[in-house]
């Protein structure tokens, strides 16, 4: 089975190809489209984010497609930078200016207020007009200053307790193992198992 994943990001890519290469199923993206044109994120939430670019993906291919969004939520600001994550601190979309603009916002929040979650949701429609949504979610709290070279966004000034690290002190693997979009990923493997399933041809065997 191919299907498309509505992205030009090549870490999702790949992270959704292995997630899927013993299910035999093969992941197109946008990088394989020459005249993509992308889709506005106009949606209020990430799921109808989501929902615009998957929609759009299957129009385009008539293939089963698949499209994530995600982002920061930060309880002291009721849930902001949120949809608007890429571009808190406005254009052109600078992940430095990004976490200034957040740090900045958050100085004189106490540490116990600082509880933060990133969260991801994961749109699939099929050519025949169904649609799923799978979600993920990891929780975490707004450090002071950044921490970690690695990873992308927000995960310098994000710590999970439970690993008493950043994001981005996280090597890959172990951020690919436990992010919002890994969760929201693996939750779809099984709907798309099924949907293989029903698209088997039918072999009446022998009598
Ligand atoms: P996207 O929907 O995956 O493109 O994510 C939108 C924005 O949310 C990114 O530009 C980042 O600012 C933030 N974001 C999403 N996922 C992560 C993550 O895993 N780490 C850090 N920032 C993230």
């Amino acid at each position: 089975m191919k299907i498309i994943l509505a992205t030009q990001n090549q870490g999702k890519i790949r992270e959704l190809q292995d997630l899927l290469v013993d299910e035999g199923i093969l992941v197109l993206s946008l990088l394989d489209i020459s005249d993509w044109v992308d889709v506005e994120e106009t949606g209020e939430t990430f799921a109808d984010n989501a929902a615009l670019k998957a929609r759009a993906a299957v129009r385009r291919t008539g293939l089963i497609a698949l499209a994530d969004d995600s982002g920061l939520e930060v309880d002291a600001l009721n849930g902001a930078p949120g949809v608007y994550s890429a571009r808190y601190a406005g254009e052109p979309k600078d992940d430095g200016r990004n976490n200034d603009k957040l740090l900045h916002l958050l100085e004189t929040t106490p540490d116990d207020k600082r509880t933060a979650r990133f969260r991801c949701a994961l749109v699939m429609a099929t050519p025949f007009g169904k649609e799923y949504l799978t979600e993920g979610a990891v929780e975490g709290r707004i450090l002071r200053e950044r921490r970690g070279l690695d990873g992308f966004g927000y995960d310098p000034i994000f710590y999970l307790p439970e690993y008493e690290r950043t994001m981005a002190e996280l090597t890959l693997a172990e951020k690919n193992n436990i992010s919002h979009r890994a969760q929201a990923f693996r939750k779809v493997i099984p709907i798309l198992r099924d949907l293989g399933k029903g698209a088997m041809p039918y072999d009446p065997g022998e009598d």
